[in-house]
């Protein structure tokens, strides 16, 4: 079947909003056309490189960021402090693994979500769910819950800011690996992993006051002050999807210019479906997330249509069956398709198998089964000689309580404190900094 940016449009497609005004919908993504790309094609190619060198076992994918953005919570600082935790995070799995992260967050575009229910019942009133700040609104009314066409544009507007801020910290001196101890988001609660971080910082300092002794500065080797991070989202409102997918004028190919990575949802990644079809047209690195219930055949259909040329770093498979279930899963799963020979990046989303509803209520995940996860992805890859690369997170650099458990011990009595995500519950900067001292020893092992 022949592919163009919108033959997406006449295949089967799962968790799509119903628009009341077509007119208006057809005149939002005429607009949205004419606007420039966020990205560059060159870019996606650079960061498909990067990804290539994960293929090989050469470097390790660090993908983060919120579960959901939203229009009310857009603010300099809780992307400054995002930005900042991952850089944290990097340092400290480049210590671990001895290798380079490659940084990419969920951010500048992560906004539609997928539900399990198209309704949503709070005290006998059932209202439709809320299904991310680019398609409805997230207040508890009739109202806020109609989708509107025109609010990709305000997510578009959004996404262009927060990427030229983030342009501006990975160039502009923020992310200068002199600034290391500024990173420090001063909530760090336990003791220990303070000083787990201001020993490699301080080992960092040496290193580079050796470096700047021999003649390596920050003006000369622009390696030392800047670095490279890409945005990535779930590209699942496939009218925002089409609208900035862009032909480029140097190769002639077709990449979604909306961020440098795009994955598909576990519930939208039907091989005969929209999702998978739209995306075997763009050339960007892709994703797909693959949970409990998908077998090796699925992931080989699915590889067959999103990486034809078997090429390495274009097909990342993000494992997300839960604690309870990866260790009957993927072993299996690892096997068969070692036997096949695909360049595939496997990287391990501990989320979105782990999540619960604690005895109040609240939605939440465990630190330890998010852990527990991690660590049986990493000695399932270790057994089936499949090499373990990447994680996947949903996390904040502020500090909410949305998950339990970690070194401070959310409790499900304080998960009411600060409990501020629109959608799933993400790590806190803590929680995702202590994470990484764990996968950082992991990585050590293999
Ligand atoms: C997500 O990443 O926010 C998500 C909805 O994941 P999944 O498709 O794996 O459930
Ligand atoms: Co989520």
């Amino acid at each position: 079947m022949s592919w163009s940016k919108d033959s997406w449009r006449k295949y089967k497609i799962l968790q799509q909003p119903t628009y009341v005004n077509q007119d208006e919908l057809k005149e939002i993504e005429n607009k949205l056309s004419s606007l420039p790309p966020l990205v560059f094609a060159g870019e996606a190619r650079r960061l498909k490189e990067e990804l290539k060198r994960v293929c090989e076992g050469k470097a390790f994918l660090l993908q983060g960021g919120d579960c959901a953005e939203s229009f009310s919570n857009f603010s300099a600082n809780n992307i400054r402090d995002m930005f900042k935790v991952m850089l944290q995070m990097a340092i400290v799995l480049t210590f671990g693994g001895s290798m380079p992260i490659v940084k990419v967050g969920r951010v500048a575009g992560q906004f539609a979500k997928p539900r399990s229910s198209d309704f949503e019942e709070i005290n006998g009133v059932s209202l439709p769910s809320y299904r991310g700040d680019i398609i409805n609104g997230f207040e508890f009314s009739q109202n806020a819950r109609v989708p509107d066409a025109k609010r990709m544009i305000d997510a578009y507007y959004q996404s262009a800011s927060t990427m030229n801020l983030l342009r501006a910290f990975s160039r502009g001196g923020l992310a200068d690996l002199h600034q290391v101890h500024k990173w420090n988001l001063g909530f760090t609660k336990r003791a220990e992993i303070n000083e787990k971080y201001a020993e490699l910082t301080d080992s960092l300092s040496k290193t580079l006051a050796f470096m700047q002794a021999c003649g390596m500065t920050s003006e000369n080797t622009p390696i030392l002050s800047q670095t490279s991070f890409y945005t990535s989202h779930e590209a699942l409102l496939l009218p925002y999807e089409e609208a900035l997918t862009r032909e480029d004028s140097l190769s002639g190919e077709w990449y979604d210019c909306s961020a440098h990575m795009l994955w598909i949802g576990e519930r939208t990644r039907g091989v005969d479906d929209a999702h998978v079809h739209f995306l075997s047209g763009v050339k960007n690195p892709v994703g797909v997330k693959i949970g409990p219930s998908a077998s090796a055949d699925d992931i080989k259909k699915i590889a067959k249509i999103l990486n034809p040329q078997n090429e390495a770093g274009r097909l990342n498979i993000i494992i997300r069956m839960g604690a309870d279930k990866i260790g009957d899963k993927l072993p299996n799963l690892l096997k068969e398709l070692k036997s096949e020979g695909l360049n595939i990046v496997y990287s391990i989303d501990p989320m979105h198998g782990n999540t619960t509803k604690a005895t109040n209520g609240y939605k939440t995940r465990e630190f330890g089964k998010i852990l527990s996860e991690v660590r049986s992805f990493f000695e399932i890859s270790r057994s089936e000689g499949v090499y373990p690369g990447g994680i996947h997170l949903e996390m904040t650099g502020q500090d909410v309580t949305e998950c339990t458990g970690g070194a401070f011990n959310v409790t499900e009595q304080s998960l009411k404190e600060r409990y501020e995500t629109q959608c799933d519950p993400r790590l806190n900067a803590d929680q995702a900094l202590e994470l990484a001292f764990l996968v950082a020893d992991f990585l050590k092992k293999a």
